[in-house]
């Protein structure tokens, strides 16, 4: 399916979304600064944060011109996506930073399921996927100071309203959108507004109760019981996903020596059943 770019960002009504967001005495979206273009909201949030700015700050663009994903890797960032990033000052230890990562994902699943009755699934750590296609990447970075974490930025890159076509080639049937999964046009500002409140919802929730948070991404995993084959630390493991530990990690039963091992980082792939 072909579908137009549109500038649908250029329409979004950000004071009406921030007055809800206040109103709703909310600390993510208090505070929203919007680009028409920037290399990457990641760099915008990190100068916010070392100049002390407030909690829950977004920096959101309607284009990146070198959005970053994950282990280095480009992001795409055409206009018609959600291209944002937070500013946190959470009390967590740097090891406890996926959290956040997870957290972020259990909302943007509720949103798109909530709003348009189209049902996402998490793998992990930070990917959202439709159709077994990849419509959306999460990363947080942390900053780490002598007394710890001083600062994580949450950024988060939603494929929502452009056609896949903008994607690499050598993404087709691993990336989309969600336009071109669902030939849904979904309503940006209204996507945003909702993403906010739902991020500020699960991260008061994970910084209180992070055991819900963990069963509500469990609930959404198309990772867990799955079997994977992760590689870290350079080397390769393979076994079944079996649950997500309290600091956000992956456990994966080997299949070679039969113990659990626990995955913090890496790729994590899911191996087809033969
Ligand atoms: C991934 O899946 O590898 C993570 C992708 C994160 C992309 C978002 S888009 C907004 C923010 N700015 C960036 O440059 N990257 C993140």
């Amino acid at each position: 399916m072909k579908v137009v770019l549109n500038k649908i960002m250029k329409a979004l009504n950000l004071s009406k979304i921030t007055e809800e967001i206040n109103h709703q005495k909310c600390i993510i979206g208090s505070k929203i600064h919007y680009h028409d273009v920037l290399e990457s909201t990641m760099a915008e949030a990190k100068n916010l944060a070392r100049c002390n700015c407030e909690e829950g700050t977004v920096v959101i663009a309607e284009r990146q011109t070198s959005g970053r994903g994950r282990l280095d890797r480009n992001w795409i960032s055409p206009e018609g996506g959600i291209w944002m990033s937070i500013i946190l000052y959470p009390d967590l230890i740097p090891d406890e930073i996926p959290l956040i990562t997870l957290s972020a994902g259990t909302a943007v699943c509720t949103v798109i399921e909530q709003l348009y009755q189209v049902y996402p699934g998490l793998k992990w750590p930070n990917d959202v996927i439709l159709n077994g296609k990849k419509i959306c990447g999460i990363l947080t970075e942390g900053s780490i100071g002598r007394t710890g974490l001083d600062y994580a930025i949450l950024g988060i890159g939603l494929n929502l309203n452009f056609d896949s076509t903008h994607l690499p080639v050598e993404l087709k049937g691993y990336a989309s959108t969600v336009i071109s999964e669902t030939g849904i046009l979904f309503n940006t500002e209204e996507v945003l507004k909702c993403l906010l409140l739902e991020l500020d919802k699960t991260y008061n929730c994970f910084i209180s109760e992070r055991k819900k948070i963990i069963s509500l991404w469990e609930s959404y995993s198309i990772t867990l019981g799955q079997n994977v084959s992760a590689f870290f630390d350079n080397h390769t493991i393979t076994g079944i996903a079996t649950r997500i530990t309290e600091k956000g990690s992956l456990i994966i039963l080997a299949e070679n020596s039969g113990k659990e091992v626990e995955v913090n980082s890496g790729v994590v792939s899911i191996r087809p059943k033969i």
